[in-house]
């Protein structure tokens, strides 16, 4: 099936503490990673970037490249107008997780190439979680069936254009397909896709990589 991803790099980072799509991991930057998973799983590539990025030299070899949006939402409707008309499966992934390798795509694909409407990479939850409200524990949220969600995620093309014909905002895309009514498979995704939210990320991504124990 045609099959297209979207990398959404069009992040400023603040709790970062800058753009950290373009910091330096391991000799390549932190979306070379993320854009050569894509590429390696075979797919066609749209990038987002931010739009004063568009004219930089040193951007990753992609088909196409566009500029995001305010929100991650945004951004990932600027990559799907990119998206040639024929795609039939689009995967979206963060830039943020460069560790995301080319196995954790082709399962995502390959659950909406067999029927799923959508699929994303989980992990379960190990964390104990609490609700708090200021600095007082209210609750203890039971960890049974709660995953944490990664990217990629992939969906039929047409229904996460469908998802985001409304412009809705939403930390991740599965959650707008899910809200068409729509059923979400989970695929195991990888405790190693890691992402790059503060600098200690940047730091396991770094130890990740360098191999050994
Ligand atoms: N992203 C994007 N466009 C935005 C916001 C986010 O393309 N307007 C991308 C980021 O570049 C990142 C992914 O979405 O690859 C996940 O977002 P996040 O980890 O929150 O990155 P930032 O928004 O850059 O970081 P922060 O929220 O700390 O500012
Ligand atoms: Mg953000």
């Amino acid at each position: 099936m045609v099959t297209w991803a979207v990398v959404v790099a069009a992040g400023s980072g603040d709790r970062f503490g800058g753009p950290k799509q373009w910091m330096p991991l391991r000799g390549r930057r932190v979306l070379e990673w993320s854009v050569d998973a894509a590429r390696t799983a075979g797919v066609g590539v749209v990038l987002v970037v931010p739009l004063g990025d568009l004219d930089r030299n040193d951007l990753p070899l992609v088909d196409s490249v566009v500029a995001g949006g305010s929100t991650r939402s945004a951004s990932v409707r600027a990559g799907l107008s990119a998206v040639p008309s024929d795609a039939e499966i689009v995967v979206v992934h963060d830039a943020a997780r460069p560790l995301a390798g080319p196995a954790l795509f082709a399962a995502t694909i390959a659950a909406v190439a067999g029927g799923a409407a959508g699929a994303v990479c989980a992990v379960p939850v190990t964390d104990t979680l609490k609700r708090v409200v200021g600095s007082d524990v209210v609750a203890t949220v039971p960890r049974d069936g709660l995953w944490a969600v990664q990217t990629p995620q992939a969906f039929r093309a047409g229904l996460l254009r469908e998802a985001h014909s409304t412009e809705p905002d939403a930390t991740d895309d599965a959650g707008l397909v899910e809200a068409l009514g729509h059923v979400v498979r989970v695929v195991p995704g990888d405790r190693r896709n890691v992402k790059i939210t503060d600098p200690v990320d940047l730091a396991v991504a770094e130890a990740l990589l360098g191999g050994g124990g």
